[in-house]
C-alpha cells in the first residue's frame, strides 16, 4: 500500500503540490488525471523517491520515504517499475541491452540468465525478436511497449507509467491500455498511471485521482467520476476549458 500524505513541493515561487492526500491499495490500479503542468511527474517523481518534498510524507508499505537509509531506498526501488513519459530509452543501446540494463548492473544474474529474462518481458508485451533493433527503429508505441519491458524487467510489486498512451494513436493506445490491463492481472501488480487521456482512464482505472491546483480534489470509481458534481471535475471530463 502507498500513502502520501500533506505532500507539498514548491520550485522557486511556484507551488506545485499543495497537501496531497492520496492512498493507492494493493492490487488496484489508481490513475491520477489532471491538466498539463499541473504536477502529475512531479507527484510520481516523489513516489519513486527522485524528488524530496517539502513537506509531508510518502509510506510504502508502511515504511516512510524520506526517512529510509540510501541502501534501504536501493532495494525499496527494486519494487518499483517505472515506465517514463517517452519511454526514455538509451539510444545507444539495443532494445534487449535497455531492458536488461537494470538486471545487468543490480542482480546477480548471468549474462544468459539475463538475456532469458529479457527475451519473456518482450514477449510480455508483445515484442518478442526485437532484441537487436536500436530505438531508433521503433515506433512510437514500439518505444513505449520496450519501456515497458524494462519497467517490468526486475519484476516489481508497483509499477508508475506516466502518460502510457500520450502521443499514441487511438488504437496503439488501446494496446497499450489493453497491455497494462493484462500485466496487472499476470503479474499482480499496484498499479499507478498518471495521464490526461480520460479514455485511458475509464478504461484501465479501478479508482480515479484528479489532481488540481496542488490537491486532489476528487478520488473514486471511474462511474463516480462521471456523476461528481464537482464543476472543475467535470470541465476536465468533458474536455472543455475553464
Ligand atoms: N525539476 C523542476 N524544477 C523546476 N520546476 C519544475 C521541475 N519539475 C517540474 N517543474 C514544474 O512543476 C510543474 C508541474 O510539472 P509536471 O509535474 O511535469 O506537470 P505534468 O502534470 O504535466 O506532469 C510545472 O510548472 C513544471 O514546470
Ligand atoms: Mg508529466
Amino acid at each position: 500500500m502507498i500513502e502520501i500524505s500533506n505532500l507539498y513541493k514548491s520550485f522557486n515561487s511556484k507551488q506545485v503540490l499543495a497537501g496531497v492526500d492520496l492512498s493507492i491499495n494493493t492490487g488496484e490500479t489508481m490513475v491520477i488525471i489532471g491538466g498539463s503542468g499541473c504536477g502529475k511527474s512531479v507527484l510520481l517523481r516523489h513516489i519513486i523517491g527522485l524528488m524530496q518534498p517539502d513537506r509531508g510524507s510518502i509510506r510504502i508499505d508502511g515504511a516512510e520515504l524520506s526517512h529510509i537509509k540510501k541502501n534501504e531506498l536501493f532495494a525499496l526501488r527494486k519494487r518499483l517499475g517505472m515506465l517514463f513519459q517517452g519511454a526514455a530509452l538509451f539510444d545507444s543501446l539495443t532494445v534487449a541491452e535497455n531492458v536488461g540494463l537494470g538486471l545487468k548492473e543490480h542482480s546477480e544474474y548471468s549474462p544468459e540468465q539475463i538475456s532469458d529474462i529479457v527475451n519473456k518481458k518482450l514477449e510480455m508485451v508483445g515484442m518478442s525478436g526485437t532484441g537487436g533493433l536500436m530505438p531508433a527503429e521503433l515506433s512510437g508505441g514500439m518505444k513505449k511497449r520496450v519501456g515497458l519491458a524494462r519497467a517490468i524487467a526486475m519484476d516489481p510489486e508497483y509499477i508508475l507509467y506516466d502518460e502510457p498512451t500520450t502521443g499514441l494513436d487511438p488504437i496503439m493506445a488501446d494496446k497499450i491500455n489493453d497491455l497494462i490491463i493484462a500485466l496487472r492481472n499476470k503479474m499482480s501488480l499496484t498499479s499507478i498511471a498518471v495521464t490526461h487521456d480520460m479514455v485511458s482512464a475509464s478504461k484501465i482505472a479501478d479508482r480515479i485521482a484528479m489532481l488540481h491546483q496542488g490537491r486532489i480534489i476528487f478520488c473514486g470509481t471511474p462511474e463516480g467520476i462521471k456523476r461528481s458534481p464537482d464543476e472543475r471535475v467535470q470541465r476536465f471530463i468533458k474536455g472543455e476549458a475553464d
